[in-house]
């Protein structure tokens, strides 16, 4: 018997989701998906065979859904997430967990009363094969103790609905995450630059400098509007080597007397093996009684630093990211 999905929300990552889980996930089946644009919603629940359903409610509440994937935009996710955790149901909920670490605490608040884990994160960079290599060659100590981490973040184009602090909060939160899972070393303090242009609302490009608790340092540049492609790209800088991952990542290409590498312009081109991966080992941990992935706990540290970010963007110091105590469910 599949693991019985149904999804909220199929815009550009939900909908790429239900063709991995389609096409890659044997063990799992679409059944149902929800989406105020019904177009959408019928289309994609078309390409799988499930049925279009009313309400994002109604998904939750299905006797035949077993499991939820909630890719609505982000200032959904916590409603729904807690929703999903009243009814029992195991969540995939896209980063991030929520948009404020208020809200990531009021839902490993409720994970926690309700005593098993249930959510886990769409923390998607740590199945991708190159990263969990460097994560590898870090842990085995390859380059010697890493000291510094470059991080790259670029979109051609932001989303419509991108903000300053969402730069932060939806896009940043991938490296919050990534960074301190890379090194096994939380994150002590952030500052944010910013300086953004008299003429434009949206405070982008941003780099952010951080600290982590071990003394390393930490850049990562988020660029939404970067123009040329979606490009992520990380490097680790140690006392004996550096590491990083192959920039950027395409298709090599010779012509008109230039040697080249395109640049793709989509995270789901990107990170297609990284989506493969999570979505089969969530479904398998499901089928195993409990999901092993970013938990929920891992949503509200990164969003812990988001927040911290946010406040360093709007006052342009640096500012201490809280560290407090795993509770016993995430141990
Ligand atoms: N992990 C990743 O790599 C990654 C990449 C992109 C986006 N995301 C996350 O996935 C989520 C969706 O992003 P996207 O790029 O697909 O955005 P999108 O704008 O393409 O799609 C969002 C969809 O949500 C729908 N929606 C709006 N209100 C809704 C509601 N009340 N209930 C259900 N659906 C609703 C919209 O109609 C739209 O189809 C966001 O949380 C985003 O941060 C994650």
């Amino acid at each position: 018997m599949p693991v019985r999905v149904g999804l909220i929300g199929v815009g550009d990552m939900g909908a790429a989701h239900v063709r991995t889980l389609s096409t890659w996930v044997p063990t799992a089946s679409v059944v149902t998906a929800y989406d105020p644009d019904t177009d959408r919603a019928t289309a994609v629940c078309g390409e799988v065979g499930g049925r279009v359903a009313g309400s994002a409610t109604e998904i939750i509440e299905a006797g035949d859904v077993d499991a939820v994937l909630v890719a609505a935009p982000d200032p959904l996710h916590e409603e729904l997430v807690l929703a999903c955790i009243a009814a029992g149901k195991p969540t995939l909920c896209e980063k991030p967990l929520t948009t404020s670490a208020e809200g990531s605490q009021r839902v490993v608040d409720a994970e926690v009363a309700g005593g098993r884990r249930l959510v886990q994160v769409g923390f998607m960079r740590r199945y991708d094969p190159a990263y969990v290599q460097l994560r590898q060659l870090c842990a085995d100590g390859a380059v010697g103790d890493v000291r510094v981490v470059h991080c790259i973040h670029r979109n051609a184009r932001a989303h419509p609905a991108a903000s300053s602090d969402g730069i932060i909060f939806n896009s940043m939160i991938h490296e919050l995450d990534a960074v301190p899972w890379l090194l096994d070393d939380p994150l002590a303090a952030i500052t944010v630059h910013a300086p953004g242009l008299p003429d434009r609302a949206l405070r982008d490009p941003q780099v952010a400098l951080i600290e982590t608790a071990g003394g390393r340092l930490v850049t990562v540049e988020v660029f939404v509007n970067a123009g040329y492609g979606y490009d992520v790209q990380c490097e680790v800088v140690g006392e004996r080597g550096t590491a990083r991952l192959t920039p950027p990542y395409g298709l090599g290409l010779r012509r008109d007397g230039v040697d080249g590498v395109a640049v793709i312009d989509d995270f789901v081109a990107r990170f297609r093996d990284a989506y493969r991966i999570e979505l089969s080992a969530w479904v398998a941990s499901l089928v195993a009684g409990t999901p092993t992935g970013p938990s929920a706990w891992d949503g509200h540290r990164a969003n812990l630093a988001a927040s911290a970010g946010v406040e360093s963007l709007h006052t342009y110091g640096r500012v201490a990211i809280p560290h407090p105590d795993r509770p016993a469910l995430y141990r």
